[in-house]
């Protein structure tokens, strides 16, 4: 279970400030569980959790073990909320240098404009068994539907059964997905309307990239309902001090919220973070900047600022009880060997117990340094222990949408650089 550690807070923080936003989280926690808060009617990925739906899950085990089967490559085509999930959870769950066995590789598109990134791509899939699932919810994100319509004709230049390796997933009826899907039968999953892109990892957008890639959607929900039933009362919710926090923190003018992680298979998971965040909060002129830092890797680049620069920062850590590595920093070899690198002093003491005491000279360095800091802990990186993060933080930011007086579930912002975007193109 996750366990969120704030003694780095309380310095900062006055004890009343932080009671009466304890106080208003719970009046938002209330309006969340009941949908009457503002944007109540997009909490479906609340709903999915309640009552699982099991054919769902078995239809989409199936669809994954036929991909498994037959692809060498499954493109994922999709951006921000359509994307960043799979992305997260994927590369938590997959080992760094090679793939879970019987999976294919998993390749992602439409979630930039590079062409020249999309021209590798198409030379990279030829003379190989191609799969697509094109994730868009609306059916005309730009990114998405021009990579779909250059990898389409891949598939239907090279392979005579190309209908049948592409799956969409997208709105029930509405989008130029629907469309296609009329014309050429393609199998498809539906994205509930009651569920925006960046809660929509657990429904088809995520799950069947996620299957594919051999991790087990049925713990990762698992781990997400729990939490989900943890989390219900208003007392003792780690989610709600979280949101608490980050408000009177902001409050206090901080600007900033820094995701650091130690372990660099969780850069995706941060990268998802920053966009439930960012297009959580970040609306009406107010919202804490969310940004994903890897550490130590980071240490050596913005560690400068963070811990001396301008005084606008607080940061949280997501660390993980057991990472599951047992190696340990070798003694040197050979007779009369001597300590020529200096590093006797860490001989047989493993990497886990290093990069620990990492985390803890950081978060004691930005304490001193004047940025608040808490930890969240993860007991271990697994299906289970990633789906109660992302619930954790899907509940969290509700809350913290709420005490900022924002609609949590809207992004209107999204469509500003698209209008500039679609003018100068010429869109009809
Ligand atoms: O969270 C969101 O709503 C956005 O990030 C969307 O997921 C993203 O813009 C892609 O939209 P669509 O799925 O409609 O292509």
């Amino acid at each position: 279970m996750l366990r969120l550690d704030y003694e780095h807070i309380l310095s900062f923080v006055d004890p009343k400030d932080l009671d009466r936003q304890l106080g208003s989280a719970r009046n938002a926690h209330r309006l969340l569980i009941e949908k009457s808060g503002p944007g109540g009617d997009s909490t479906g990925w609340r709903d999915i959790l309640i009552r699982r739906d099991e054919a769902l899950l078995q239809d989409i085990a199936e669809t994954a073990r036929r991909i498994r089967e037959e692809a060498d490559i499954l493109v994922c085509i999709g951006i921000g909320g359509s994307y960043l999930g799979a992305e997260a959870v994927i590369q938590a769950l997959s080992p760094s240098f090679s793939r879970n066995e019987g999976s294919p590789e998993i390749l992602f598109a439409g979630h930039h404009m590079s062409g020249a990134y999309l021209q590798e791509l198409l030379e990279y899939l030829d003379g190989k068994s191609v799969f697509v699932n094109v994730i868009s919810k609306s059916g005309r994100t730009l990114e998405p539907a021009i990579a779909f319509r250059c990898i389409r004709q891949h598939l239907e230049k090279h392979f005579d059964d190309a209908d049948r390796r592409i799956i969409i997933t997208t709105d029930p009826e509405k989008g130029a997905l629907n469309t296609l899907h009329t014309t050429h039968g393609y199998k498809k999953y539906v994205i509930p309307g009651d569920v925006g892109g960046r809660f929509s990892v657990l429904t088809p957008v995520g799950l069947l990239p996620i299957a594919v890639a051999g991790i087990d959607i049925r713990a990762l929900f698992k781990g997400a309902a729990a939490t989900l039933a943890r989390l219900a009362p208003p007392e003792d919710n780690p989610a709600l001090l979280y949101a608490a926090i980050r408000s009177v923190l902001l409050q206090q003018g901080l600007s900033i919220d820094l995701l650091s992680v130690f372990e660099p298979v969780l850069c995706g998971f941060g990268r998802w973070w920053q966009q439930l965040f960012g297009e959580s909060e970040g609306k009406n002129g107010t919202g804490l900047f969310p940004f994903v830092a890897q550490y130590s890797t980071d240490l050596h680049s913005i560690g400068q600022y963070v811990q001396e620069g301008q005084r606008s920062l607080m940061e949280t850590f997501l660390m993980v009880e057991r990472t599951g590595g047992d190696l340990s920093v070798p003694e040197e070899r050979g007779a009369g060997s001597k300590d020529l690198d200096g590093l006797d002093y860490l001989a047989r003491r493993s990497m886990e117990t290093i990069n620990r005491a990492a985390w803890e000279g950081t978060a004691q360095a930005h304490t001193d340094g004047g940025v608040p800091n808490m930890t969240l802990w993860m007991q271990e990186i697994s299906p289970v222990c990633l789906g109660e993060a992302i619930y954790f933080f899907e509940h969290a930011v509700s809350i913290s949408g709420y005490l900022l007086g924002v609609n949590p579930f809207d992004q209107p912002g999204v469509e500003a650089y698209k209008r500039e975007m679609f003018a100068r193109l010429g869109k009809p």
